[in-house]
């Protein structure tokens, strides 16, 4: 996951691949609730791992429910609609809309002395018309904050369900969910009658609520989409096993990359045509707009088809949370799109038709937007704006924004606080990567050299998790190439350059945080000593071994961006690179740096013995003939002899931003 400040996104060109997508929010939740009411255990299996589902499940322990996570398995033993605790319990519920509402109307029913709050925005969004319903059947709840909105208290109910009991279905369809998810707990000796007042929005999840309860042994009885009835005595029954199909919300981003990015195609695995979830009906407009789209059982594929796409005006009741995605693929229609009927927008983590218009116009789009439609202009080719994308909080703002990488002029997409994604979607950014591709030259480099124990590493690393960039320490890439070298037996001279050049080529060598893996030999400390180091200056004048290495130092230039350490990187590996840093530091700052470094290890030494070992080896490096130590002519200077290491950082940092477009 991406827990940068911001994430720029260079252009992007082309698609192709394969994504599995993580499980369905809407299908996790719901399923973690159900299992929690049954008697006896369910493996839900493919349970999508995020703040919303995290929420649930942390609400769930606090019952008393068994929950034994493994990996994207989660096995619950529920409670049988018997609360284990009857102590004063406090939930928080983050910003999770598909636990908050849910959990209300369960706890509502079976009674205890609950308080249940939010982030702020949750406390800004509507709960009321649950309440209402909830109190009509006898619960007992009372705001803590304003009415209508949590925080929530939750007492003992006293409950009467032989009328009828109406709810509001025009605000938010999670009202019904959540009431049809807790009546059977109520409906021992009566039906209960739920009758929907006003138009009933978002109908496919109501969908996805009644396909799995009656999984779970529960068969509603539904008249048209205003009348729902819980048969009496009916009561959970776990399915022993379930699968949650991956999210088809999720889904859009990648359809829509498929449709909007050349390449050999999008597959996408884990959902299909055939989904219960209703935003699958989003690869209906998404063929409207001119995407090729064919299907298997738990499987999507999509290919561009009509370009540039074809504006559409559709009702999007249907696609709520997914037809924000449309909005972002207007921008490469032929003409405007207009999205009807999602007043809900309005409700949701953020009010959603203020920010989709707000930031499509940043990127220069028109945009007018009315109480529950918005209309987006196409962008013409020298009509893209840079703009960084403001993300309030909101995963599915940040998802959609990402498409606009593949803009006509080739400017950059800056995405702020990129891991709000996290709350359906942590790897969302991996997975845009793993498929997208980006012309070489597009993908930035910066480039970070410097005397030896200049603390460049550090730097570099820093600066590179700063921008959540890959980094490159070149340094252990000739450490590696020595260690390996030796294991096989060769001498590190002149007379076996060829052999150490072979083995260079095809260094199994990879990067796993601070672990440095030789094939399966995690050689990270062995490649870290002073020997280690000198063998690495002895392999890294040979030329043919240098050369060696150029194909595999550039193939860490990947999406996002590059951050490399060493040598050569501004002058030989990536003399385009549009900001390189040539480190320098007084060698009396460097002989006391790395004294620390090794007395902190054990090891013995004297300041004066580093200083005058440091000196002659920087009079060595930059008077040796192959890639002696010298800044690139472009390389911005920097003394860090007095700056601390956050300032450095700092200053790298502000020097990138000065060459953004922001
Ligand atoms: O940065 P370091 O101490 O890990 O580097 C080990 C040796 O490799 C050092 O002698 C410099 C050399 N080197 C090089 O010649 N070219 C590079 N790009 C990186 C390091």
């Amino acid at each position: 996951m991406f827990s940068t400040a911001f994430l720029d996104l260079p252009p992007l060109q082309g698609a192709s691949g394969t994504v599995t997508l993580p499980g369905s929010k809407s299908i996790s939740n719901r399923v973690l609730l159900l299992s929690a009411l049954c008697q006896g255990t369910t493996v839900v299996h493919d349970l999508l791992d995020s703040d919303d589902t995290r929420v649930m499940l942390a609400a769930l322990r606090q019952l008393g429910c068994g929950v034994d996570v493994q990996g994207t398995t989660v096995t619950i033993t529920g409670l049988g609609g018997q609360l284990k605790h009857h102590d004063a319990i406090e939930f928080f519920m983050g910003n999770a809309g598909t636990a908050m509402r849910p959990l209300t109307a369960a706890l509502a029913v079976l009674g205890g002395d609950f308080t249940l709050k939010g982030v702020p925005r949750m406390h800004e969004r509507p709960i009321g018309d649950l309440v209402d319903a909830l109190r009509l059947l006898g619960c007992s709840i009372d705001y803590l904050g304003n009415d209508g909105f949590p925080p929530l208290h939750i007492g003992q109910p006293s409950l009467k369900v032989d009328a009828p009991i109406q709810v509001r279905g025009d605000v938010s369809s999670q009202f019904l969910t959540a009431l049809l998810m807790a009546l059977p707990l109520a409906a021992k000796t009566h039906d209960i009658v739920i009758d929907v007042v006003g138009e009933l929005i978002s109908k496919p999840y109501i969908d996805i609520t009644l396909n799995l309860l009656a999984r779970y042994g529960i068969a509603v009885k539904r008249d048209g989409w205003q009348r729902f009835t819980i048969p009496q005595g009916c009561s959970y029954q776990s399915p022993g096993t379930i699968h949650v199909e991956a999210d088809a919300s999720s889904a859009s981003y990648f359809i829509a990359l498929g449709a909007i990015a050349e390449g050999e195609g999008i597959r996408i695995q884990g959902v299909g045509a055939d989904s219960i979830q209703g935003d699958i009906r989003f690869m209906d407009a998404a063929a409207q707009m001119g995407a090729k789209i064919t299907s298997g059982p738990n499987w999507l594929e999509i290919n561009q088809g009509a370009w540039p796409l074809k504006g559409i005006t559709l009702d999007c009741n249907h696609i709520p949370d997914a037809a924000m995605t449309l909005a972002v693929m207007a921008l490469y229609a032929d003409g405007p799109t207009t999205l009807r009927n999602i007043a809900s927008w309005r409700v949701k983590e953020t009010d959603r038709i203020v920010a989709m218009a707000t930031e499509c116009r940043k990127l220069g789009a028109s945009v007018e937007e009315g109480p529950d439609w918005i209309t987006v202009h196409p962008l013409p080719k020298d009509g893209w704006k840079a703009a960084s994308i403001h993300t309030y909080d909101d995963h599915r703002v940040a998802m959609c924004f990402s498409l606009a990488a593949f803009n006509a002029d080739k400017v950059t997409v800056r995405i702020e606080d990129p891991k709000c994604v996290a709350k359906t979607f942590p790897d969302y950014f991996e997975a845009l990567f793993s498929v997208a591709h980006a012309n070489t030259q597009d993908i930035p480099v910066i480039c970070i050299d410097g005397p030896t124990a200049s603390g460049k590493g550090t730097l570099a690393s820093r600066v590179a998790q700063a921008l959540g960039y890959h980094y490159l320490d070149s340094g252990a890439l000739y450490r590696v190439t020595a260690y390996a070298a030796l294991k096989a037996g060769l001498s590190l001279e002149a007379n076996d350059e060829a052999r150490i050049a072979d083995l260079a080529r095809t260094l199994p060598v990879r990067f796993e945080g601070d672990t440095v893996w030789l094939g399966s030999e995690d050689v990270s400390d062995a490649i870290r000593t002073e020997q280690a180091g000198m063998n690495a200056s002895k392999v890294s004048v040979l030329p043919a071994v240098r050369t060696a290495l150029v194909a595999l130092q550039h193939s860490f230039q990947r999406l996002p961006g590059l951050l490399a350490d060493g040598r050569d990187m501004g002058t030989v590996i990536f003399p385009n690179a549009p900001l390189k840093v040539f480190l320098t530091a007084s060698a009396a700052q460097r002989a006391e740096r790395r004294h620390k470094q090794l007395i902190s290890k054990g090891i013995s030494t004297t300041l004066d013995s580093l200083r005058a070992d440091l000196e002659a080896r920087d009079a060595r490096d930059s008077s040796r003939s192959v890639a002696p130590l010298k800044a690139a002519q472009d390389a911005y200077q920097l003394d860090n002899s007095s700056l601390s290491i956050e300032a450095s950082v700092d200053q790298v940092l502000t020097w990138w931003q000065a060459k953004q477009p922001f």
